[in-house]
């Protein structure tokens, strides 16, 4: 039966503060940087520990605003989530009391819809809103409802809002997904983990991400595993167990720190990075000239004397393992100072090249042909500019930029980046940048 009270609603997420990254360019930067866990991959995690009642402890979780947003809206649901200390979350999913997800959430942070598959799957009802995320494209999340239909679950849409039940409990299926969707995939995984019955998920998503979650869920006792490259497979539980994780490395982050050390010719040293999840992105900047070596946790980018050596090259993004769809932006980067015409072919997302107009207005040579498709011809010196950051990636991209730029550049927007990159900016500074960042509006001496 509905719960008789009022949806009483506590969450008010502090209001992030508008901020502004003041840059001056022109700097190689030398020295070497930690990366931290990954943010597509803990905000997933948080969600599984919904699947026990029992503690969940992880470690390595990146301090970034999605995290908080999804730490304050597990705890206005009822969840125990506590922070002990830098990097640690520990969750307790036991007397959730509110199934209900709403649109504040939603709107910050589009991961708050993974909790769908989760709260279905135990308590077998959630109220939650449809989310807003990044502006790079529509970001239907019909595929995920689509998946919890096909396990049993009614689904109602009304007013920015899903009213989703699952009488008795969700069954398990053959899931058919028409193209690859990592968080379609990964709530489909945690609703099948608690059905009754087999569950095929199909084409299952291969990201990194996807099988760290897949490692934390067998950890809780889940029968799920990957029987073929695109193809999950799950035995459905009554009830799984708390268990402890370590959040993997950031193949994202890393591959925005190689980039810098390439664009400013500098030499960059990543440490904890996951060499083994780049090797696409890896390929195209060996494609393009720059000297990078891999040795399992460690990667170095010598962008030392690369002027000359840069060279355009075409790259077309793909669900993994292919060019990660995430490190566009930074390749473009990168393109822009490279000898000749690359062609950029953007196939997940329809709008992510928008962000090349911003480049573009720092002096890069950029042709945005349709929503999948540029080309940018260099090498072109870019120049210091005030640009606005509209999305994570893009943002990073243009403090990437604006390394690589003569002159000093006022990025507005920075609160974005702060979303998924840990301490971005003190990163940045360890490896010699003049970089700071201040509250908008705020009048400042040059860095
Ligand atoms: C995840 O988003 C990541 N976000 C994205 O990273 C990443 O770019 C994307 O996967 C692709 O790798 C998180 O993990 C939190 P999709 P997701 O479902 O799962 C369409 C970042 O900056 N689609 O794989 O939402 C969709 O529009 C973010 O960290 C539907 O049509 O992406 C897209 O064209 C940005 N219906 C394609 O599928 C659906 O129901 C692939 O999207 C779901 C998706």
């Amino acid at each position: 039966m509905a719960d008789a009270r009022p949806f009483h609603w506590e969450f008010r997420p502090e209001p992030v503060a508008r901020e502004i990254f003041r840059i001056e360019g022109g700097r190689p930067l030398s020295g070497s940087v930690r990366v931290s866990g990954s943010k597509n991959a803990a905000l997933k995690l948080l969600a599984a520990a919904i699947l026990t009642g029992e503690r969940c402890r992880f470690s390595n979780v990146p301090e970034i605003e999605d995290v908080r947003v999804m730490a304050e809206t597990l705890r206005d649901i009822g969840v125990v989530v506590d922070h002990p200390e830098k990097n640690i979350y520990e969750v307790a999913s036991g007397d959730v009391e509110w199934l209900f997800v709403p649109l504040e959430a939603a709107a910050k942070m589009r991961a708050s819809f993974m909790l769908l598959g989760p709260l279905l799957a135990r308590f077998g009802r959630v109220i939650i809103s449809n989310p807003g995320g990044d502006r790079i494209g529509r970001r239907p999340v019909n595929l995920h409802v689509d998946a919890m239909r096909a396990l049993g679950a009614e689904i109602e849409y009304r007013n920015g809002y899903y009213f989703a039940r699952a009488p008795g409990r969700l069954r398990g299926a053959e899931l058919r997904f028409p193209i690859v969707t990592v968080m379609g995939t990964e709530n489909a995984m945690l609703a099948a983990t608690l059905a009754d019955g087999h569950t095929v998920i199909r084409p299952a998503a291969q990201e990194p991400e996807v099988d760290d979650l897949l490692g934390f869920l067998q950890k809780m006792g889940a029968e799920i595993e990957r029987t073929y490259p695109d193809t999950i497979e799950v035995e459905g539980r009554k009830r799984l167990r708390g268990a402890d994780h370590r959040v993997l490395s950031d193949r994202i982050e890393a591959g925005t720190f190689m980039i810098a050390g390439a664009v400013t010719g500098g030499r960059v040293t990543l440490e904890e990075a996951p060499c083994d999840h780049l090797e696409a992105f890896v390929e195209v900047l060996q494609r393009a000239g720059v000297e990078v070596a891999c040795d399992h946790t460690i990667i170095e980018v010598d962008g030392r004397g690369m002027d000359e050596s840069l060279r355009a090259c075409d790259i077309e993004t793909a669900p993994y393992p292919g060019l990660a769809t995430d490190l566009q932006s930074p390749a473009c980067v990168l393109l822009s100072q490279a000898r000749g015409t690359s062609r950029v072919h953007e196939t997940v997302f329809e709008d992510r090249l928008e962000w090349l107009a911003e480049l573009g207005r720092m002096g890069a040579n950029v042709r945005l042909i349709d929503d999948h498709h540029a080309e940018i011809t260099g090498p072109r010196r870019l120049h210091g500019a005030e640009v606005e950051i509209g999305d994570l990636r893009a943002g990073a991209s243009l403090i990437l930029a604006a390394l690589a730029a003569k002159g000093t550049s006022t990025i507005l927007g920075a609160h974005h980046v702060h979303r998924g990159y840990e301490n971005i900016d003190g990163k940045f500074l360890e490896l010699g940048a003049r970089i700071e960042r201040v509250a908008e509006g705020t009048v400042t001496t040059s860095p």
